[in-house]
């Protein structure tokens, strides 16, 4: 098929090669020239593992290629919109200018019988809006709701080989025309068994904004045990262990630390609970602030106990941060807790070392104040602390033996539980987790 992506960001660079990696003929639209000059030269704009591969293996079939022009969405049977919606500055709403923009843009060039395809977050709601604005413009061309759930990190084979696939459309009904275009693109992975649901509009909106908060609380919820484990001289990743051996609550998404971040979940539970408060349902998640607050309390808690490790206070001493991505295998440092919690401890005092393998870039743009440096061994000389952040396998490799030639002192707080406590302690580290003795 032939099949226009619109917005190459993290979402839509890899659904755009995910498409032609499928089969289809794609055509990638973003507005940012230097995106689509990289991506034309078949390099990622950003660390995704297996993007970069996987473009130049598509982009030599000739089937995948990028523009910053809308035209050449003119002909596309399908239409992916993939562009962001970012928190509103000074409010918890979603921005959807882009969304609305990227659809005015297209309705030039849609003809009868195409497909518009949303796959970007929205509030609830937006899809009935966007379908009465394509419908005004070409009445023959249908709007589906197919919201994306792939994970940075693991987008290329979460889009490949999804969990389900959501379609929302008007009626709600299998019979509706745009289900058999859509199962034609996604012929590959349907044919492999995974599972998809037809619903209305309103439904498929509120699947992805229900997972995303639901995955937000089952973090906050095992950080609210680790901070009564503190209280209590408790161990909460024991405790995860043993509630998550019950399938009803199961292991994934237990693991305390420093809490949640990157571009969608925060931004994703504050749009949930502003869309509710707008229909008049805003009590029904009301636990979603505190689902937000125990999160962003876990950022203070770690200040505080760095604090502690060293003595009491921050003024001079020599921070080294392992870790700046939201989350190991990717370069994202959107609402980074780990950067967060630098430039925290830089404001406080303390004299802070950032390293991360990939997102050292993108996180200087962010904190220009902090010091990065990429190597790990000259990260850690002199340091009077240090903090794993952000659990790259290299930093759960890191050997306690070996590191004490490098550090002023052995003081380490591990911020994502991944360390062997025992193995550090033995090492003659002052060791300290989050929800742990
Ligand atoms: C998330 C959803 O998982 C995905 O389905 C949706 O499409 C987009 O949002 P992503 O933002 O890539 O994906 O990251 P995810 O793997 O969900 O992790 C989010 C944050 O939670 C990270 O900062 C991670 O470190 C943290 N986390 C995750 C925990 O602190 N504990 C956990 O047990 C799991």
């Amino acid at each position: 098929m032939r099949i226009s992506v619109i917005g190459c960001g993290y979402l839509g660079a890899v659904h755009a090669a995910c498409m032609a990696k499928l089969g289809h003929h794609v055509t990638g639209i973003d507005v940012d020239e230097r995106k689509v000059a990289e991506l034309s030269a078949a390099v990622a704009p950003f660390y995704e593992p297996g993007l970069e591969d996987l473009l130049q293996e598509v982009q030599s079939t000739g089937r995948l290629s990028f523009t910053t022009d809308m035209a050449a969405t003119a002909g596309s049977d399908v239409h992916f919109i993939c562009v962001g919606t970012p928190q509103k500055k000074g409010e918890n709403a979603a921005d959807m200018t882009y969304v609305d923009a990227a659809v005015r843009a297209l309705l030039p060039y849609l003809s009868p019988g195409q497909v518009v395809v949303g796959k970007s977050t929205v509030p609830v709601g937006t899809a009935s809006r966007l379908a009465d604005t394509i419908a005004g413009a070409q009445p023959d061309v249908h709007l589906v709701w197919n919201p994306e759930f792939l994970r940075e990190g693991h987008a290329v084979s979460d889009t490949l080989n999804p969990d389900r696939f959501v379609y929302g459309v008007s009626d709600g009904s299998e019979e509706h025309p745009a289900v058999a275009i859509l199962d034609e693109v996604y012929d590959t992975p349907l044919s492999a068994g995974t599972p998809r649901l037809v619903s209305d509009l309103a439904t498929a909106e509120l699947v992805k904004t229900a997972a995303n908060s639901f995955l937000a609380t089952k973090i906050s919820f095992i950080n609210a045990m680790a901070e009564l484990c503190e209280a209590a001289g408790a161990d909460v990743t024991q405790l995860a262990d043993a509630i998550g051996m019950d399938d009803r609550i199961g292991r994934k998404f237990l693991h305390a630390g420093i809490g949640f971040g990157g571009g969608c979940l925060p931004k994703d539970i504050r749009a949930f609970m502003a869309r509710a408060g707008e229909l008049g349902a805003d009590q029904a998640l009301t636990f979603l602030r505190e689902v937000d607050a125990i999160n962003m309390r876990r950022r203070s808690r770690v200040v505080e106990l760095t604090r502690e490790l060293c003595g009491g206070s921050l003024l001079g001493k020599r921070i080294t941060v392992l870790g700046a991505a939201f989350k190991p295998e990717s370069d994202d440092v959107r609402d980074s807790p780990a950067l967060s919690i630098a430039a925290q401890l830089q404001l406080q005092g303390a004299v802070v070392t950032v390293t991360d393998p990939k997102a050292l870039a993108n996180a200087a743009r962010r904190f220009p104040e902090l010091q990065y440096v990429e190597d790990t061994d000259s990260a850690v000389m002199n340091a009077d602390a240090l903090l794993l952040l952000t659990e790259w396998q290299q930093y759960r490799e890191l050997d306690p033996h070996s590191l004490k030639q490098s550090v002023k002192e052995l003081r380490i707080l591990d911020g994502r539980n991944v360390l062997d406590p025992a193995k550090w302690r033995a090492a003659g580290w002052h060791y300290r987790g989050l929800g742990r003795p």
